[in-house]
């Protein structure tokens, strides 16, 4: 079976390697980057960027695979589903049109709101007609959190305490994002713990892999600018410490509806990733987005323990036959750490050589962005390798992962702190505190 793979981060090195596990796969990737994981697992590749459409066709082409496999939002959001089914090749991922949950906050949230489904914080939609009548509403609400409606690669949202404290800050910012995008959304702040959802789903069903706790913020302790994810973990039973089972089955009941609501507003069938950004408050679960793709990096504390052949996941989700597959995952914990460039995110260290000397059996690396010259290994300005360590229990998946970190040499950094003990139980006061 060819495949093609689009994408060059680590999530899609996680997804190259669980797609090999299965026998007989020829994998052929379309990178943006030279990404020495991603390549190692691949029969042929190109180098691209997204946006050129043409050459992914020509590409696609030349390749002829039985199926593409989209990993970034940013191919999606430039329509490339809709380019494959022109092709008549079959493809995970979403068409623009639905991967609107991810491109369009305000699609999302007027979904469920239309369709009565449950979720939705309080939030309004201003546009530059109405943005006035947003003070009031911002007044009405304890504290907001504001929203551009588009991608932003995750800088866009500011959030009242965090990045602003007053609430005509806040009026000011929703007048500045509707400078550069047609609608911003002001919703009210949650308090809760968060966690990530990732469902495979044909359209028809959608099937939860195990939650998985993101860490956002940039510095040990929750400290620093907001990140793409500076590391995850996931549990050996398949929940969290402050999240139980009927949490992940409101969670996945939420994506279920969502998932036919998709298919009632557009007649089309969703088939690829639908990962909900949720959050446990003290009324229930609540969304805060969804991305149309699986998390980065939370597909790598979920996909190297499926048990399940990946390949035949990927047929049944195009053949819209998962309720005739039994998607199995190991019962193993899992923490991942990245390791990031000095400075990052807001200033970070490119160009810079790393050397990963010789990993530990248990450990599993995935490279995001980094550029292989001459056999180099250099930093870019985005996350660079993560480290992933698997066991029976969270504490020693932790240190797995915490021993791997140092045998990667360079001018980059990680949070020590995630998946310890500390952090763990921090999160479970907080949660029990809320829900006093
Ligand atoms: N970890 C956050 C994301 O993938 O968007």
């Amino acid at each position: 079976m060819k495949i093609l793979l689009i994408g060059s981060g680590a999530r899609e090195h996680a997804i190259a390697e669980t797609l090999k596990k299965s026998k007989g796969t020829l994998l052929y990737s379309y990178l943006k980057s030279k990404n020495p994981g991603i390549i190692s697992l691949s029969n042929g590749f190109e180098i691209g960027n997204y946006a050129d459409l043409n050459k992914i066709k020509s590409y696609t082409q030349k390749i002829k695979p039985g199926f593409t496999f989209v990993g970034p939002e940013e191919p999606l959001n430039n329509g490339v589903t809709d380019l494959f089914k022109k092709l008549k090749i079959d493809v995970i991922g979403p068409t623009k049109s639905l991967a609107r949950l991810e491109t369009s906050k305000s699609f999302t949230r007027n979904l469920l709101r239309k369709h009565k489904i449950e979720g939705n914080p309080r939030f309004e939609i201003f546009n530059k007609k109405n943005i006035s009548e947003a003070k009031n509403f911002i007044d009405d609400l304890r504290q907001c959190v504001i929203k551009p409606d588009g991608l932003t690669g995750g800088k866009g949202v500011k959030v009242q305490g965090d990045h602003f404290k007053t609430k005509k800050e806040a009026f000011a910012y929703c007048n500045e994002v509707l400078q550069t995008h047609p609608f911003v959304i002001i919703e009210e702040k949650l308090e809760g713990e968060e966690f990530s959802l990732q469902c495979l789903t044909d359209g028809k069903i959608v099937v939860a892999t195990p939650p998985v706790q993101d860490h956002k913020r940039a510095f040990v302790g929750d400290k620093g600018p907001n990140t793409g994810g500076m590391g995850s973990y996931s549990c050996e039973n398949h929940l969290l410490p402050f999240l139980a089972k009927k949490d992940v089955e409101e969670g996945s009941k939420i994506t279920q509806k969502v998932a036919e609501a998709l298919h009632k507003e557009t007649g089309q069938y969703y088939k690829g990733i639908m990962y909900a950004g949720f959050i446990k408050t003290k009324n229930g679960i609540k969304l805060l987005e969804y991305n149309a793709r699986f998390g980065d990096p939370e597909a790598m504390n979920v996909l190297p323990l499926m048990e399940t052949d990946f390949v035949d996941v990927c047929n049944a989700i195009i053949n819209q036959e998962l309720h005739k597959l039994k998607i199995k995952f190991q019962n193993k914990a899992t923490v991942c750490k990245y390791l990031v460039p000095n400075g990052y995110p807001n200033n970070p260290a490119k160009n810079e050589k790393i050397i990963v000397e010789k990993i530990p059996e248990n450990v599993k690396i995935y490279y995001a962005s980094i550029e292989q010259r001459d056999n180099v290994l250099y930093t870019t300005n985005s996350r660079t390798i993560a480290c992933l360590g698997i066991a029976g229990n969270l504490e020693k998946a932790e240190r797995i992962a915490e021993e791997a970190t140092k045998s990667i040499k360079g001018k980059l950094f990680h949070r020590k702190d995630i998946g310890t003990k500390e952090v763990i139980e921090k999160r479970v006061n907080h949660m029990k505190k809320i829900l006093k």
